[in-house]
């Protein structure tokens, strides 16, 4: 393993035609940061709608600053748009495999996109290729792919498979990509190797090049450590609601010691989305398939599910009886400026309260299409639950504001204003945004996570 120091820079500048399968969060963004950063660029996917509205310039998913990128790379032809897999593998010297991994049922990542397209690469290869692993997959993906591509390719033309994880954090995808902390090769061959350094030649940051298997490692143990951090804090929230302790004041210390660092111990409902969730699964089931029992995973995740329970408890502990209480949910995206709810500790929290008969008012910046299909407004006139953008319509009436996702436009709230609208004034305060004492003050019950 080496890190690339500035001194032995060697000038990279060869643009490349770059294909991109899957428009998803990691590979839309890839696709048009490539094109920005010069490349030609075909980005692919399977969902023929989705790359007819993409030519339209219309973005399938929130995500700030991706629009005029994805404009700008189709204006300059840099990137184009097809749903033509064959195609785009003829026409391309390297290809970013990015499409999605979901879990399975026992926990274990669902490779069939991956299995498919590296079979559609096997058929197409007309000349080198360079092939680049970039969703987050379980070691020994790389080497699957090789396997599959030797199995099913019927000519002489060489290729290489390498592997480049990507980091990037939803909501802030564009600046990740950018100015990342460091860049993962994975490669088997110098030429893949330097294919790769003058594809990223120009963001300046740390190379790490290193062999597949370790740069797959690389991405499961990094979110795994981050999901852990999070667990940690969590765990020691529950220890000061027993002890009448400030979580915050703890995390704050604990984060000034430059080993821990202060980032990712932000006490609070849990982590959600895409990633976490089930990375930090498909790790601890490809670390047991291999002979090692990741327990310390296992109980990331029972912390992290314990997190959302409690918050409910603890809000139903307040309101005493729920049924036809009015609960007003600020923020359902498992983080803010994104309008993703998969995995969110929001679905959780508000299944659980529909249960308890309360009445809903679901307000968030960008979520709710998402959260309409997720909880038709249809529960029986009792629990009818309802939208709106509007945090101060949200709470009219409310007996509880439950804040889910720390929004912006959440914590420039008046709220004064929120208790006089309010029919009782209390904040549960799923992700301790609010400034406790002043909330107090104002005059709200104020419910915290280990504060
Ligand atoms: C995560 C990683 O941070 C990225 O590096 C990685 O590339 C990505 O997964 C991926 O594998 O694709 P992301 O899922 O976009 O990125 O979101 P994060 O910002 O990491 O937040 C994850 C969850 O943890 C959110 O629900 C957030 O609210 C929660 N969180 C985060 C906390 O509860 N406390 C914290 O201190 C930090």
């Amino acid at each position: 393993m080496s890190v690339m120091k500035k001194t032995k820079q060697k000038k990279y500048t060869k643009k490349y035609k770059i294909c991109v399968i899957g428009a998803g969060h990691v590979g839309l963004v890839a696709a048009a940061c490539f094109a920005e950063l010069g490349h030609k660029v075909i980005c692919v996917d399977k969902d023929k709608k989705r790359i007819v509205e993409l030519k339209k310039k219309i973005i399938p998913f929130y995500e700030p600053d991706l629009e005029p990128l994805v404009v700008k790379g189709l204006k300059s032809k840099g990137l184009v748009f097809s749903s033509s897999l064959p195609e785009a593998i003829k026409k391309s010297q390297v290809i970013f495999i990015a499409v999605g991994t979901p879990p399975k049922a026992d926990g274990s990542a669902d490779l069939t996109a991956i299995g498919n397209v590296a079979h559609v690469i096997a058929k197409n290869l007309n000349s080198y290729k360079l092939i680049v692993g970039k969703s987050t997959v379980p070691v020994w993906t790389g080497k699957k792919i090789k396997e599959t591509i030797h199995r099913y390719k019927n000519n002489s033309n060489d290729f290489d498979v390498a592997s480049n994880p990507e980091f990037l954090r939803e909501g802030k995808a564009i600046y990740d990509f950018f100015y990342p902390d460091r860049i993962v090769i994975g490669v088997e061959s110098e030429r893949a190797q330097e294919m790769l350094k003058d594809i990223y030649a120009s963001v300046k940051a740390p190379i790490i090049v290193t062999d597949i298997n370790t740069a797959e490692l690389i991405k499961h143990a990094s979110n795994s450590f981050l999901a852990t951090k999070i667990s940690f804090i969590n765990a020691v929230s529950k220890v000061c609601d027993l002890a009448g302790a400030d979580v915050e004041k703890i995390a704050l210390a604990m984060g000034l010691d430059k080993r821990i660092g202060k980032d990712f111990l932000q006490a609070g409902i849990g982590y959600g989305g895409f990633c976490f969730p089930k990375d930090v699964e498909a790790f601890a089931y490809i670390s047991k398939k291999l002979g090692y029992d990741f327990g310390l995973l296992k109980e990331v995740k029972a912390i992290n599910e314990k997190q959302w329970f409690s918050y409910v408890e603890k809000v139903k502990e307040h309101l005493w009886i729920v049924k036809g209480k009015k609960i007003a949910i600020l923020g359902l995206s498992f983080k803010p400026d994104t309008d993703d709810m998969r995995f969110a500790p929001s679905v959780d929290i508000v299944k659980a309260f529909i249960k308890e008969g309360a009445k809903l008012c679901l307000c968030d910046p960008q979520s709710l299409g998402e959260a309409r299909k997720e909880f038709p407004a249809s529960g029986g006139k009792k629990n009818k639950v309802k939208f709106t953008k509007d945090p101060y319509e949200a709470v009219k009436g409310a007996d509880c504001l439950c804040l889910l996702t720390e929004w912006g436009e959440f914590k420039e709230l008046d709220l004064k204003k929120v208790k006089k609208l309010m029919n009782y004034p209390l904040i549960a305060d799923g992700r301790n945004m609010f400034d406790r004492d002043k909330v107090r003050q104002i005059g709200f019950g104020y419910i915290g996570m280990g504060k």
